[in-house]
């Protein structure tokens, strides 16, 4: 398997991308089978894929494990995928394989894309609230416009987040998800929610992973720190990277909302 490596030596978001080393051979517990079959993802963002069109030059530039940017392949987008962490990249580099798909893949950060991925693209897609863990306003408005240097003129970043306001209200601390059956092994995600007194300050979502191997339990913790944001900073922040134009389905009591900037 391809060997990849970090372009971030000391670099501000280094801490944020290795919190997923050893998160990413198990990453894929978090998805149901729906989710890593990609499709909802798909349904998502078909108004975005259609008016792009068949032909066009698709990033997934924080792709994880891969699952959206390989859904893309499948449908014959010309679709290449990035992330800042070695490992996640690694596990993308594999389901490709496994998918028997072409899906060129780089290990970058946002800031440094420009150096790393060549020629420009007509959508990125930001996905999975990765936005959030750039660690301040400057860190994000380094990273958007690292991100628009890649964009073709008129191309449209594609960027979902959680409702940080809206989570914060609820403060739900304990979010179960299913058990999962993969492999003769069974899993229960569990998203654990510390909330600081201020909305500014790290949030950190520790992810706990409940394994059971025919009654014998055990438990994985992976903590995930997020930088919590409000939408109006955000579209500000991208004003400063240089976009000038953007759709936004923010709704106050949703948990989560996309915008699309160009
Ligand atoms: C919550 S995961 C989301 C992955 C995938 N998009 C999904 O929806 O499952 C966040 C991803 O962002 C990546 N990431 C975090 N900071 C980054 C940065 N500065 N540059 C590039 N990728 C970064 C992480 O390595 C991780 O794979």
């Amino acid at each position: 398997m391809t060997k990849y490596t970090s372009n971030v030596s000391d670099g501000p978001s280094t801490s944020a991308m290795s919190q997923y080393e050893e998160f990413a051979a198990n990453y894929h517990w978090l998805y149901s089978d729906y989710v890593a079959s990609g499709k909802p993802a798909l349904e998502q963002h078909a108004d975005v894929l259609k008016d792009a069109g068949p032909k066009a030059r698709i990033l997934d530039c924080s792709c994880g494990i891969g699952t959206f940017a390989i859904a893309l392949a499948k449908l014959d987008y010309e679709v290449s995928g990035s992330d800042g962490s070695p490992g996640m990249i690694e596990q993308a580099d594999l389901a490709a394989r496994n998918a028997n798909v072409e899906v060129p893949l780089r290990c970058s950060t946002w800031e440094n894309l420009p150096a790393h991925v060549s020629g420009s693209f007509d959508v990125v897609f930001c996905l999975g609230n990765s936005i959030g863990h750039t660690r301040n306003g400057e860190e994000m408005v380094r990273s958007l416009q690292g991100i628009r240097a890649v964009l073709s003129s008129g191309g449209k970043l594609v960027i979902d987040s959680r409702n940080w306001e809206q989570i914060r209200k609820e403060k739900t601390r304990f979010t179960p998800y299913q058990w999962r059956e993969r492999a003769g092994q069974r899993c229960l995600p569990i998203y654990v929610w510390n909330f600081p007194e201020k909305f500014e300050d790290p949030h950190t979502i520790e992810v706990l992973l409940v394994f059971d191997s025919d009654g014998k339990v055990s438990v994985r913790s992976y903590p995930i720190v997020y930088y919590p944001f409000r939408v109006e900073e955000l579209t500000e922040r991208l004003r400063s990277a240089g976009f000038t134009n953007f759709q936004n389905r923010f709704s106050e009591n949703r948990e989560g909302y996309r915008v699309i900037a160009s």
